[in-house]
């Protein structure tokens, strides 16, 4: 009988020990998974690599877009980040392309996951990108940007965005952004209420021409800091 224990209990710790290294790559391989998953509704992932495996796809690793239907995300103020997944989150943000893309891809995200997402991507450095727009074009923005419109009620976008268009909090970093993606955010701006987060946006907007539109997004793209 004691014979018998002894030897199931040689044979468990036996067990253990062959058992404990598999265990251990098992929980290797989980943790490796979990790394390189792409699941967006495991709040287990985190921001940097859902980042990495799925939102690289279309703003670029580092959140430098190659296409401008894509915004740029790099050194994209981590407060204005935030909220515009919480928009996009809540359904508040419904411009076509944002819901269209970006309903589905923040629907399980996490505040946690939201947050690091955000500074993951305000802590990564904007890249130069070749001039958008002509000489004429970016000197015709850089008074707007700088003095508004007075002559049609314009405010001067530097007073809310930066002297350098950097942003600030909840107020987006506009240097080097896609000069066509700008265009479009103030055609949705002038239309009304599809970002409400943006309100002061329609008003800002609504006297701008076409031609103002096109020559402030051209200027705004040409800043590099
Ligand atoms: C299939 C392409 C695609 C993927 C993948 C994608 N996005 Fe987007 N994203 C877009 C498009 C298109 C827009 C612009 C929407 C618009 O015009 O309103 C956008 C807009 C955004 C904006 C708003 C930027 C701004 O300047 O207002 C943020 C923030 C954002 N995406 C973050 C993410 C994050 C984080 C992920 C990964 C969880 C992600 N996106 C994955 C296509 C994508
Ligand atoms: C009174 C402050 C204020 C002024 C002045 C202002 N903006 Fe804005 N702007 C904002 C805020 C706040 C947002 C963020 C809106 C949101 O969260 O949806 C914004 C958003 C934007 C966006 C969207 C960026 C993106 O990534 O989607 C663009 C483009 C923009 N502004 C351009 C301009 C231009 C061009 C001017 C000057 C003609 C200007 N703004 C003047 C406050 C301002």
């Amino acid at each position: 009988m004691n014979t018998n224990l002894k030897q199931t209990g040689q044979s468990m710790r036996h067990l253990a020990s062959v058992l404990a290294p598999i265990l251990l790559l098992g929980s290797l391989a989980a943790c490796s998974n979990l790394d390189r998953s792409r699941d967006l509704a495991n709040p287990d992932v985190s921001g940097r690599t859902l980042a990495q495996q799925v939102c690289s796809n279309c703003h670029g690793v580092t959140g430098a877009s190659v296409s401008p239907n894509f915004p740029q995300l790099a050194g994209q103020q981590a407060g204005y980040l935030e909220a515009q997944l919480k928009g996009f989150r809540s359904h508040q943000r419904h411009d076509p392309a944002g819901f269209q893309y970006m309903w589905g891809l923040s629907r399980s995200l996490t505040d946690r996951q939201i947050t690091e997402l955000a500074s993951y991507y305000a802590g990564q450095t904007p890249m130069p990108h070749p001039a958008e727009g002509t000489q004429a074009d970016i000197q015709a923005g850089q008074k707007i940007f700088q003095s508004g419109a007075a002559d049609h009620q314009v405010a001067a976008c530097f007073a809310c965005h930066g002297d350098h268009g950097q942003g600030n909090g909840t107020i987006p970093r506009l240097a080097g952004q896609h000069a066509d993606y700008v265009i479009k955010q103030l055609k949705v701006f002038q239309r009304g209420d599809e970002r409400p987060e943006g309100a002061i946006m329609t008003t800002v907007s609504h006297n701008l021409s076409d031609g103002d539109i096109r020559h402030v997004a051209a200027y705004v793209a040409s800043l590099q800091n």
